[in-house]
């Protein structure tokens, strides 16, 4: 299929941030999208990149009412050269085709999405930011557009990217975040759609997340659904242990998404030589290895933050403080490590940099 182009016209385009240092995260969008659309029988048809546009849905598009949308982050990094970086862009688009699969919505040829993504970026190069702690997110997104109020798969689907240059996800940036361990609501239960990328388990994390931070807490760390016993994900985020000199991640049973920079995390510190171990950790004994000084460090992956690190986990209102409240050695190395990888700087025995231009 081509992608046809439709550039801006020059009184589309809009003007670039001024301070890179101010970027944030998620406000900012460029001058283009790709698009195209999907109808049984026929397939995905109509690529094309269009200048930055509303979108015009029918109110009763299906995904509007019962949810079907699916979505991914993944980022372009420019190097001190200029070059542009992508990042397991092809690992992002197999797990949009796994979610796809758990929706019931129709899965992508991931060259060609591959080649819309890198056709988008060049298309809007100019938006891909200069410093050292900045990128390009790329946000991959297909939901169901059929007007149709029964419930049952749609018949029609739009798949868009847009992309925009960010900064930090969270302010803290790399300072450590205070974490609130959650013992009532539940991100996603094994058998749901906990480890498929859609906009559902993101809202139902926001009650949760409000009243933590109404508490003074960055996010919440989410316990498994069946115990409420077990350790999941922190935010939207996968979390990390390192108790004992072993690094701990909870295994990928069904309710956890499955992180590219997770992977990433795990691969790397395999390669280190360390004790990676995927395995489901109680609350209990997390807390027992704060309390004895075992539990070393604490972060979260995620593409947004990469490395984001827990200064302080507060369970049933008492206060843990994590790696002295500091940026803990580890996390630090990986931090450093991934971000080397991504923007060029360091050779990457992974295969996981794929330069664009
Ligand atoms: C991430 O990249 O860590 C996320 O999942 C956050 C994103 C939904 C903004």
């Amino acid at each position: 299929m081509e992608i046809k182009v439709i550039a801006a016209r020059p009184e589309q385009l809009k003007p670039k941030p001024a301070d890179e240092g101010n970027l944030g995260f998620g406000d900012i969008v460029t001058d283009h999208m790709f698009l195209m659309d999907w109808e049984k029988g026929k397939g995905w048809f109509n690529a094309r990149i269009e200048p930055y546009h509303a979108l015009a849905i029918d109110p009763a598009a299906m995904a509007l009412h019962y949810g079907q949308e699916i979505f991914e982050g993944l980022k372009a990094y420019r190097g001190k050269d200029g070059s542009i970086y992508l990042f397991r862009a092809g690992e992002n688009y197999v797990r949009m085709n796994r979610s796809a699969a758990r929706l019931c919505m129709p899965e992508l040829d991931i060259d060609f999405v591959l080649e819309g993504t890198k056709k988008l970026i060049l298309q809007d190069r100019e938006w891909v930011p200069r410093s050292r702690g900045t990128s390009l997110y790329i946000r991959p997104t297909m939901l169901a557009t059929e007007p149709h109020l029964g419930v049952r798969p749609a018949n029609g689907y739009l798949f868009f990217i847009i992309i925009g240059p960010v900064g930090a996800y969270y302010k803290e940036g790399l300072n450590p975040v205070k974490i609130h361990v959650e013992d009532r609501y539940v991100r996603a239960a094994v058998g749901g759609t906990g480890e498929a990328k859609t906009a559902g388990n993101y809202a139902a994390s926001l009650l949760a997340a409000e009243e933590a931070k109404k508490k003074g807490f960055t996010q919440v760390l989410w316990l498994d659904a069946a115990h409420r016993k077990y350790v999941e994900e922190v935010g939207t985020m996968n979390m990390f242990f390192v108790i004992d000199g072993e690094v701990i991640t909870a295994p990928l049973t069904g309710s956890i998404l499955p992180g590219v920079t997770r992977d990433s995390v795990i691969q790397i510190v395999k390669h280190w030589g360390l004790k990676m171990t995927e395995k489901s950790l109680a609350i209990e004994d997390l807390i027992g290895a704060a309390e004895s000084g075992r539990l070393k460090e604490a972060f979260g992956t995620g593409t947004a933050a990469v490395i984001s690190p827990v200064g302080q986990i507060t369970f049933r209102g008492k206060d843990f403080i994590v790696a002295g409240g500091k940026m803990g050695d580890l996390s630090q190395r990986l931090y450093n490590e991934i971000v080397a990888i991504q923007y060029g700087e360091k050779e990457d025995p992974y295969g996981w940099r794929a330069k664009i231009a």
